[in-house]
């Protein structure tokens, strides 16, 4: 699974799905028929070869829903995380930031998420220090503070939060 889509207890509407740059094309049948699948399951799997369309699919479905759900629509991107039980911290996050309208993730400062945005943008500690005007000690120790208050251990769940959280864009496949 790389993507869920959850329905969300926030107390905002709205949505963090992302706009679709280039047209949607074809697919009637599956969205009409993940449309009727979904109110009777709490998860959804779509399943197919790499690049068949699994993400845009879901994306377009969620997008349509956005109207349906009160509590709004949230995209959880699962992809960038190195490890499953990072899902649920990964789901929070998300579903927290619509809670606090996206101002903050957790406790972390505003500066410790530009640090975590750089991180996901694969800076190192000294050129997140050049960026944002501070030495790469002080950079050091926010990713220190950073990795303490998610509970991660490294860089890349760091920038997998940073990416859940909409902070960043998901990297390129290779
Ligand atoms: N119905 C569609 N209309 C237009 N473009 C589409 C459609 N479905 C998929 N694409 C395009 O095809 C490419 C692959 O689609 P997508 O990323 O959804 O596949 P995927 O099955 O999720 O791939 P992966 O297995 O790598 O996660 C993307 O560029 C996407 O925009
Ligand atoms: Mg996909």
């Amino acid at each position: 699974m790389t993507t869920a889509v959850a329905a969300s207890r926030s107390t905002r509407s709205g949505h963090n799905l992302p706009s679709e740059v280039a047209g949607f094309v074809g697919r009637e049948r599956e969205v009409a028929e993940l449309k009727r699948l979904l109110p009777q399951t709490r998860l959804l799997t779509l399943t197919g070869c790499g690049g068949c369309g699994k993400t845009r699919l879901a994306l377009r479905v969620a997008a349509d829903l956005v109207p349906s759900f009160p509590d709004g629509v949230w995209l959880v991107e699962c992809a960038p995380l190195a490890d499953s039980a990072l899902v649920p911290r990964a789901v929070a996050a998300v579903l927290g930031g619509a809670q606090s309208g996206g101002a903050e993730g957790f406790d972390l400062t505003e500066r410790e998420r530009e640090v975590a945005t750089l991180i996901a943008q694969g800076l190192t500690n000294r050129q997140i220090g050049t960026a944002l005007f501070i030495t790469e000690g002080t950079a050091r120790l926010h990713v220190k503070h950073i990795l303490s208050k998610l509970g991660f251990t490294s860089r890349a769940q760091i920038a997998g939060w940073a990416v859940a959280q909409g902070l960043a864009e998901a990297p390129e496949a290779p």
